[in-house]
């Protein structure tokens, strides 16, 4: 550069301010690292095709893939074979059991499913094999892989009812689907499978797509479905469930569920025991919804996950020696502010906590101030677990602990811990900011930051 050129750069303060999408970008650096050769089987219902088209959802793979997850795609195609049903004037026939909702597919309707699978299956070829400039698909070169990975047999009769060419999964080629997983295909699977005498049956997609998880034991299973998310009694959206909370769920719920959800819910439930670490269910109805569960950290699904999060509790008198032992160190060293035995066993119904075996690993503790106002205090994990999500569970049950009690912002003083909660939607607030009770009490010493989040 001449000597005499203006220097036109700007600090690189004035510039992220500028380009806002830097420092979103940078907020999601660690799950784009944390997902990174992860297994994701992604299942979405034939209802998205005709709800909000398939384009945006394969650029949003098509992304995902060059991030470096192995994907596994799992279509639908309910509407699409009442489509071709109605072309040629065929009535759709259901059985009608009450534990299940399966179409029961003659020779003529088999033709309707291949059709509706074959087409269907071709749009998302095509959609992955789009490239033009000035689109998100700019620059990919994605190969596609389908085939007959899903060995079928027939439901066979039921209650009095041969449901003919409609199937269940077998078994599924996890081996052959690895490899083609290795060498960076993506893999699209119909809800389609084979019978070693050749037959071909139709499956649900659900099934498909659990079957797949469970047998290459995938990190995320993600259905995007028509279902409603489940209600709690107080009629919110419930977002996160372990198995035995989904159990519980399921046997106060049985009537009020159609058979499509239990059905998905079953299927999801298998998936997890068979061990796939977590399933999520997103609208299918909902632009983004795939980036949105990903990359934020409250998501927009339900997640379900194994029995990890029961260890997650309330407190009781015999956890006031476990919970000592871990903020003890981190007073000491000036992390968490000092509290005695004595305030600890005052409060310990205020603290909730993660043990496993017995052993205490992981506390945090709600104090609610007059308002709607609450305070996040004592937030420690065990430093041989940390970083395993242990922490981001613990102030979720905080959260949820705070919606209960209806408070609607959640505030926590921290030394050295800012970004970690920066990232999880807290923001930067002062003194002032503070309820005047606990304003009063502040320690100016310590000059921890405020932080505020609204929940
Ligand atoms: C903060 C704390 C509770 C997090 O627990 P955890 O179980 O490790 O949390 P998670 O597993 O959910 O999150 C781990 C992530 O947070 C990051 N992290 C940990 N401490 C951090 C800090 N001080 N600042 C910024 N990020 C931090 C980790 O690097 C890890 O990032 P990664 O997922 O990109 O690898 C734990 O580090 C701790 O006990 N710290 C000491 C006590 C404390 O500071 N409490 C808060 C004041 S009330």
């Amino acid at each position: 550069m001449p000597t005499n050129a203006p220097n036109t750069a700007k600090s690189s303060e004035d510039s992220s301010s500028n380009f806002p999408f830097v420092g979103w970008l940078r907020d999601v650096a660690p799950y784009i690292h944390s997902f990174r050769e992860k297994t994701f089987v992604i299942a979405f219902a034939g209802e998205l095709v005709q709800e909000i088209g398939l384009e945006n959802l394969i650029e949003d793979i098509a992304m995902l893939h060059a991030m470096g997850m192995r994907i596994v795609l799992v279509h639908g195609i309910r509407p699409q074979i009442e489509e071709q049903l109605m072309l040629r004037k065929i009535k759709s026939k259901f059985g009608k059991s009450t534990i299940h909702h399966y179409r029961i597919t003659d020779a003529a309707a088999l033709e309707c499913v291949k059709e509706a699978a074959g087409e269907l299956r071709l749009d998302i070829e095509a959609a992955f094999s789009r490239g033009l400039p000035n689109t998100p698909m700019a620059g990919s070169r994605i190969s596609v892989i389908s085939g007959n990975f899903i060995t079928a047999m027939p439901v066979g009769v039921v209650e009095g009812v041969d449901y003919i060419h409609t199937g269940l999964v077998r078994k599924v080629d996890s081996a052959s689907i690895k490899l083609s997983l290795d060498s960076s295909k993506i893999i699209l699977l119909s809800p389609l499978g084979f019978s070693p005498t050749g037959q071909a049956f139709n499956l649900a997609f659900e099934d498909v797509a659990a079957s797949t998880a469970a047998a290459l034991k995938a990190d995320k299973l993600i259905f995007l479905t028509p279902h409603a998310g489940l209600k709690d009694v107080e009629g919110d959206f419930i977002t996160e469930l372990s198995l035995p909370q989904l159990q519980e769920y399921l046997s106060g719920h049985l009537k009020d569920l159609d058979l499509g959800i239990k059905s998905l819910l079953n299927i999801s439930g298998r998936a997890i025991r068979a061990g796939v670490s977590r399933v999520h269910f997103l609208p299918s109805n909902r632009d983004g919804a795939l980036l949105e569960e990903l990359f934020t950290h409250d998501g927009i699904g339900m997640m379900l996950a194994s029995s990890d999060i029961e260890n997650l509790r309330e407190a009781n008198q015999d956890d006031v020696g476990g919970i000592l032992q871990l903020t003890m160190p981190l007073e000491e060293e000036g992390i968490l502010a000092a509290r005695g035995q004595d305030v600890i066993e005052r409060d310990i119904q205020r603290f909730s906590v993660i043990e496993h075996d017995r052993v205490l690993f992981g506390c945090a503790a709600l104090f609610p101030f007059p308002n709607g106002i609450g305070e996040l205090a004592c937030l420690a994990v065990d430093p041989d677990v940390q970083g395993s999500g242990d922490g981001e569970r613990l102030l979720k049950r905080i959260e949820m602990r705070a919606k209960q009690e209806e408070i609607k912002r959640l505030f926590v003083l921290t030394t050295r811990t800012e970004h970690w909660f920066l990232k999880r939607g807290f923001k930067r607030a002062t003194v002032d900011d503070l309820p005047e009770e606990r304003k009063q009490i502040y320690n100016w010493d310590r000059k921890s930051m405020v932080l505020i989040k609204d929940l």
